[in-house]
Parts: C-alpha cells; structure tokens; sequence
C-alpha cells in the first residue's frame, strides 16, 4: 500500500529566514488561509517549530496528515551515503511525522560532516569545508527511503541540466518529482524549464518574489539594489489586474507551470501570496514578463565561499 496524499499545490509556504514563534504564527496563519505545501530544510533550523504546528492541527482534527504537503531538505554536510538517513530521520523527528511528502537534495555539493551537526564547517584555514560526494550515490539512499514508505517524492534542488540529466540515468527506480531552483521575473529559467518539462520533472521556483527579504546572501554585490518588485512592467500589470506586483509574479510563474513557495511572515502577504487563481495574465502580459528578464541569479552560493565555484559539483558554471 503506497502512502496516501495530495498532489504538491502550486503554492507553498517558504519558510527560509524565520524561525521560533515567527515560523509558529506563519505556518499556522497560511495553513488557515488555506495553504497545503510547507516548504523547510534541515539547514532553516525551523523544522521543531513547524512540526509543533502540524501535530497541533493533526490532534485537533483541523488537517489530516494526507492533507498538507510537507517538503523538506538534506543539508549538504550529510550526502554520504552513509550519512543521509541521520539527516533524513533528524528531520522527520523534528517535524514529529512519520514521513514525508517531499525531500530534496539542497544542493549538489558536499560540506564536510563534523560530526557535531556543524552546518557551515570550516577547514584549518578557515575556509568552508567542502567534500566532494557521488550524488548518484546520494539519489540511491533517497530511492530506498522511497520503498520503505519514508518519503513519497524525492528531488533536487539547485541542480544543473547536466546534473540532472545524470540522475535520470542512473537512479535505480525513482525519478526526480522537481528540481527546487532560483526563478522569477529577473531569472526566468526558461532553458531549464523546457529541459525538464521534457523528461516529466516539475519545476519549483525558490526566490519566486526576487527574495527581497534576503541578507548576507550577496553581500558584495551591487545586484542587492535590483529590487524586481519595483519593475515598471510588473507595477503596470498589477494596476491592469487590480493586484500587486507580487501576485502578478507569482501568477507569471504558477502559468507557465511553475510552482511557488513564497515566504512571507506578514499575515497579510501571506493571503495576498495564495490570492491569484481569480484572474489570468493575457499572452501579451506572459510576454512582456518574459522580456523583462535580465538572467540575473541572486543566490550564487560563492560570496562567502569564493573556491565554492571549483568544486566539481557547483552548478552554475554552465549556462543552465
Ligand atoms: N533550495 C534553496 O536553495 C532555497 C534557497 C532560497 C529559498 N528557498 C525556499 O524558497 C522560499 C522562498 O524564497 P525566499 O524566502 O528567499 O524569497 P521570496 O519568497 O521571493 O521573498 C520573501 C520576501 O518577500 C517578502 N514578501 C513576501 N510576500 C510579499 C508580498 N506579497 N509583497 C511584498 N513582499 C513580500 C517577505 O517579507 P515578509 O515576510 O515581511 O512578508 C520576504 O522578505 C524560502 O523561504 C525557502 O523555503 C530555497
């Protein structure tokens, strides 16, 4: 008997940079308003919070388990083979569940396991630890938790064509559900979602809103001043439609059969984000968007780790 539940919903919760009563009070107020799909990872350190959340509408019989979607992520500290399930079965026990909707690799690339649950551990120069792990390896762990009923879906995130193109031909019985990447007005994606549209893989938008809110991220980059929210384009599309510049993203990306997991910790946005399946963007509104890409990518992972881009597993040193 497979495990029971819904489809991933084109639109989840986010819930990077927030944790404590903050991740409480989101989770809670979008899983009231409607939202099915909460989006975590090990790394966002809010999975004991969230779980808190669910095991409280689970016993009063607000939700039932089969009906929320709950997607979680593999910190890159324990993609050996022989580390993945610690992280995967750390992650279901905070989340108090027995298992989970969706777990993504978070990224392709290794970070040394300290053994201590460093997430960001530090060779003796100081430099990020990072390890190079078979991710064929990593996907075949993935797979048996998939038979043993641990996890209904699996996926990538941050992943490359090539690295995805790689999984599909060597996995053993599971193919990639979605591939989690950067995508909104200014990062569009369009080459990658054509390539796994046709191998059957569903494309998940991270940053979906440009990631306003982000810090640290970029620090030494000029590109922090790009704000897509304030673009002409999108500000006009939102007065023709009576929304906001935001909805009109997120409609943008839900139309070209993308999903979405904005995060927001303003109850207000957080209704506004799910409020967009009341109107339709015109073919000529999906092509001024598509123009106003700049191929922009906020979230290169190197600001920090500058030798991170040698590795051979970084994913962006190829066009997409
Ligand atoms: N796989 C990965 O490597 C990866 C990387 C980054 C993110 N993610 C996932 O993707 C989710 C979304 O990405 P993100 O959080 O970086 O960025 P985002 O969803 O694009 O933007 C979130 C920011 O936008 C603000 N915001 C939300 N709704 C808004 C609205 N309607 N109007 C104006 N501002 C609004 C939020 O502030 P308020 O909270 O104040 O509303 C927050 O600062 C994350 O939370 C995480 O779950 C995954």
């Amino acid at each position: 008997m497979s495990l029971k539940g819904i489809e991933m919903p084109m639109v989840g919760l986010g819930t990077w940079n927030t944790v404590g009563d903050s991740v409480k009070a989101s989770v809670k107020t979008a899983l009231d308003l409607g939202y099915r799909h909460i989006d975590t990872a090990f790394l966002y350190d809010n999975e004991n919070e969230i779980g808190e959340v669910l095991k409280e509408c689970f016993s009063s019989g607000s939700l039932k388990r089969e009906e929320v979607f709950i997607t979680s992520k593999l910190w890159l500290t324990h993609m050996g083979k022989e580390n993945v399930r610690e992280c995967f079965e750390e992650s279901l026990k905070r989340l108090q569940l027995d298992y989970l909707d969706l777990y993504l690799i978070h990224a392709p690339f290794g970070l040394k396991n300290t053994g201590n649950w460093c997430l960001f551990p530090r060779d003796s120069e100081g430099k990020l630890a990072l390890v190079n792990h078979d991710i064929i390896e990593t996907w075949h762990v993935l797979e048996e938790l998939v038979s043993e009923k641990k996890i209904r879906y699996i996926g990538l995130s941050n992943f490359n064509s090539k690295q995805v193109e790689r999984i599909c031909t060597k996995m053993k019985y599971v193919k990639p559900y979605t591939n989690q990447v950067e995508c909104h007005a200014y990062f569009q994606q369009k080459e990658l979602l054509e390539f796994c549209k046709a191998r059957d893989i569903t494309l998940t938008a991270f940053a979906p809103l440009g990631s306003p809110g982000r810090k640290n991220v970029n620090e030494d980059s000029d590109e922090d001043d790009l704000k897509v929210l304030d673009n002409e384009v999108l500000k006009r599309l939102a007065t023709k439609h009576n929304k906001t510049p935001a909805q009109i993203m997120l409609r943008n990306l839900v139309q070209r059969d993308i999903r979405v997991i904005p995060k927001s910790s303003n109850p207000i946005r957080i209704k506004e984000n799910l409020n967009i399946f009341d109107f339709q963007l015109t073919n000529e509104d999906m092509n001024d968007i598509a123009n106003i890409d700049i191929e922009n990518r906020f979230f290169t992972f190197d600001t920090t780790a500058p030798h991170l881009v040698e590795h051979p597993e970084y994913p962006f040193n190829i066009p997409f």
